[in-house]
């Protein structure tokens, strides 16, 4: 059964701003869902609806099956995680993750067992005793969860919990929700901007622009089936390459080795992901290198293809340099082609070959 429903969902804000369009998500019991997408394309708003923090304008949310649109945010069994986790400073950290519940009338021996469990699962043991002030800020942000797990709710909301944290805390702190959500069982609804969040946590992304659901499914689905370029140029880094093609009879995109053909299967443009190329000195077809970028692991080099940038991934041990020619090749079967709407042309409709160098 799905635990969070949202059918046909829209907000719109005074001053006809539409943040969320007809939007349809079912989450899950148990699932855990990353919503995604740049500044401003409503994800927030989303996550602030199904919390009760912001009415629905038209539309129907039901979580367990209940109709919420209505019900006030504390009877909605749902407990949420800030970016800006405002913990009380004169407070402790037991005493912030036990607030809640007091103000709940939760009896005190109860409360004590829930906050030792959460606080065992957080590793925040050690610092039950301090004050935030003397926390880091990865310590403050697991108090900020533990305060939420205590509430044993059904229902976890999300909003950019990482966004305030260094790099290497970021890692720490999505692995520790990851190992929450295995033992917790609960269903989560997480809200990001950041791609590499949304691909390792999530069992499904909704990826959404402009106000509007663009493709739901799990992480692998949209990074290898993109429906639309949108998707494919937000998941993955560096982002997918797109060249577009003429409207012109068939075209040869010889640098990298690939033969595009027949103008009326109605590709517009194709793209292919930095790691869709290899280093083929046989078939390969020369990129004159223009920027070369070492990341130990793998290395990227931006280049020009029929006068369109390119960014390719090749080992390391090619020691590419600025100014070499390196010799790219691709399979047809890494390219993605899309029409001049921007959809993807299904897999199979296009005539996308392999050039005979
Ligand atoms: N209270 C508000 N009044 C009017 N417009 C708002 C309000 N809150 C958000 N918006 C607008 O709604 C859109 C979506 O915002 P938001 O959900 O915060 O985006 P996100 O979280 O994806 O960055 C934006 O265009 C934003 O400016
Ligand atoms: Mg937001």
């Amino acid at each position: 059964m799905s635990d969070v429903v949202l059918e046909r969902v829209w907000k719109r804000y005074d001053g006809n701003v539409v943040a969320v369009s007809e939007l349809d998500l079912r989450v899950n019991a148990g699932e855990f869902v990353v919503l995604v997408g740049p500044s401003g394309c409503g994800k927030t708003t989303t996550l602030r609806m199904v919390a009760g923090l912001e009415s629905i304008s038209e539309g129907t949310l039901t979580i367990a099956g209940k109709r919420m649109n209505d019900v006030p945010p504390r009877d909605r069994d749902i407990a949420m995680v800030f970016q800006s986790y405002a913990l009380y400073p004169h407070m402790t950290v037991f005493e912030n993750m036990a607030f809640g519940l007091r103000l709940r009338k939760v009896p005190e021996a109860e409360i004590t067992t829930r906050v030792r469990a959460a606080s065992a699962s957080l590793g925040l043991d050690p610092y039950l005793d301090r004050k935030p002030k003397a926390l880091s800020g990865g310590q403050r942000q697991r108090v900020a969860m533990g305060r939420a797990i205590v509430r044993n709710a059904r229902v976890f909301l999300f909003d950019e919990p990482l966004s305030n944290l260094d790099a290497k805390l970021r890692h720490e702190v999505r692995l520790e929700i990851a190992r929450l959500h295995k033992k917790a069982g609960a269903t989560m609804l997480y809200v990001t901007h950041d791609q590499v969040e949304a691909m390792t946590l999530a069992d499904r992304i909704a990826i959404m622009e402009g106000g509007r659901l663009q493709q739901y499914g799990p992480p692998m689905e949209l990074y290898e089936r993109p429906v639309n370029r949108f998707v494919a140029g937000f998941l993955g880094s560096p982002s997918m390459n797109f060249l577009s093609l003429t409207p012109s009879a068939a075209e040869v995109l010889g640098p990298i080795g690939l033969r595009l053909g027949v103008p009326e299967s109605g590709v517009a443009s194709v793209g292919i992901r930095p790691h869709g190329f290899w280093v083929d000195s046989e078939r390969g077809r020369p990129m004159q290198v223009d920027l070369v970028e070492p990341l130990g692991a793998e290395t990227f080099i931006h280049g020009l293809v029929g006068g369109q940038p390119i960014v390719a991934s090749v080992p390391p041990a090619t020691r590419p340099a600025v100014g070499d020619r390196v010799p790219l090749a691709a399979l047809p079967s890494a390219l993605h082609a899309f029409d001049s709407a921007g959809n993807a042309v299904p897999h199979g409709a296009t005539s996308v070959t392999a050039a005979h160098p």
